[in-house]
């Protein structure tokens, strides 16, 4: 197997910048878009060899550096007694949201094996199948699950989230407790099955002011990269608009600290400082501008990041299902070919 991914995660000399996509499965693959014409979003999510088959196809085409498990990080929420469903447009919903100590406590905490058994056997199918690159496991952070929980769904303003997590901090920090518990217990059973590095999506954190990210959204993060640490495998700890953030989100210990693109990233190399290495960080709608554009922006992104402990290249969010497959792979080649030393 290829570890280039897994020695920049820990800060060991590679031969050239790993790099891997968020969202790489998705619906801008025409090869992803017929396996959904077959079956819907849960429904593929909950059938392994079709989850396993949707993983492999980036890997294959685009030619990344690592695979990453599919799979939704709503899927344990489900498993904890919500009602989720997905739609087109409106993304995901949670019907009857928590909001009260009583809806905190009548969410279960099954065991994995259980709850979310579809996922294990995804992983052991992959860990057969997929022989060339490392694979990732992934959860939602604890906040970023709490307002979906809270909110019912997706949010601009998180107004539902901030008004228990000001008015109701008891309520909150049993939701955060219970959130917390479960995603430890999720990615551990990810690791055991057998997964090489996991990634913890903070999607929302930005949407915090930072003195309220590091008392309601880190110590949950800490907490839970704590507990992995004795797994050995590295965590990347992507947080969505951290310009803000930075140096708070360090102290959540992770050994790769993902950023989006609103940040400079030698800016952020030099605020995280060289005991983490750095994922990212290209707006995924660069993959829309002409291929002399492209360059510039991947080698300015590549030169800054060599100055970090170890680089991973990947966008700064979600590749955007408009994407065209074949900028997609370009992407990748040019990343291989222009960090070669
Ligand atoms: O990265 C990968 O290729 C692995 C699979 C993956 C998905 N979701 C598949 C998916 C991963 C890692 C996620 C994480 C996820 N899910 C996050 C964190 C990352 C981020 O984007 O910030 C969040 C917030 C979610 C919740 C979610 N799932 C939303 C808001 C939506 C709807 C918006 C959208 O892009 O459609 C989803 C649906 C979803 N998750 C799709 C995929 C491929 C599209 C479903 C479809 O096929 O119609």
């Amino acid at each position: 197997m290829n570890d280039t991914f897994l020695r920049a995660c820990r800060g060991e000399g590679v031969d050239y910048t790993p790099v891997w996509i968020m969202r790489q499965a998705g619906r801008y693959l025409p090869q992803y878009r017929r396996v959904r014409e077959r079956v819907d979003f849960l429904t593929l999510c909950k059938t392994p060899e079709l989850a396993a088959e949707v993983t492999l196809q980036p890997v294959e085409f685009l030619g990344v550096d690592a695979a990453i498990l599919f799979s939704d990080i709503l899927i344990p929420v489900e498993a904890m007694g919500m009602r989720l469903r997905f739609y087109d447009r409106k993304g995901p919903v949670l019907s009857r949201p928590v909001r009260t100590l009583d809806d905190v406590r009548r969410l279960r905490l099954a065991a994995p094996e259980e709850g979310v058994p579809f996922v294990l056997e995804t992983i052991r199918i992959l860990r057969r199948r997929l022989k060339r690159v490392p694979l990732i496991g992934f959860a939602g952070a604890p906040f970023t699950i709490a307002t979906y929980m809270i909110e019912g769904g997706g949010s601009k303003s998180f107004l539902n989230t901030k008004a228990l997590m000001y008015s109701s901090g008891e309520t909150y920090h049993a939701l955060m407790r219970k959130i917390t518990d479960m995603t430890i217990t999720y990615l551990t059973s990810q690791v055991k099955a057998g997964v090489h590095a996991v990634q913890i999506f903070d999607s929302w954190a930005g949407a915090l002011a930072p003195d309220d990210y590091k008392a309601y959204s880190m110590p949950y993060v800490k907490e839970t990269i704590k507990a992995l640490k004795p797994l050995g495998v590295p965590v990347i700890y992507f947080v969505n608009n951290c310009g803000g953030l930075l140096e708070y989100a360090r102290a959540a210990g992770a050994d790769v600290i993902g950023i989006d693109w609103r940040v400079d990233i030698g800016s952020a190399v030099r605020r995280l400082g060289q005991r983490v290495s750095v994922q990212g960080n290209l707006d995924p709608c660069a993959l829309f501008s002409s291929v002399g554009v492209l360059k510039a922006k991947v080698a300015d992104t590549i030169n800054k990041g060599r100055r970090a402990r170890g680089h991973i290249f990947n966008l700064g969010h979600g590749i955007l299902p408009e994407t065209p497959p074949d900028a997609a792979k370009a992407l990748v080649e040019m990343v291989h070919e222009l960090s070669s030393r």
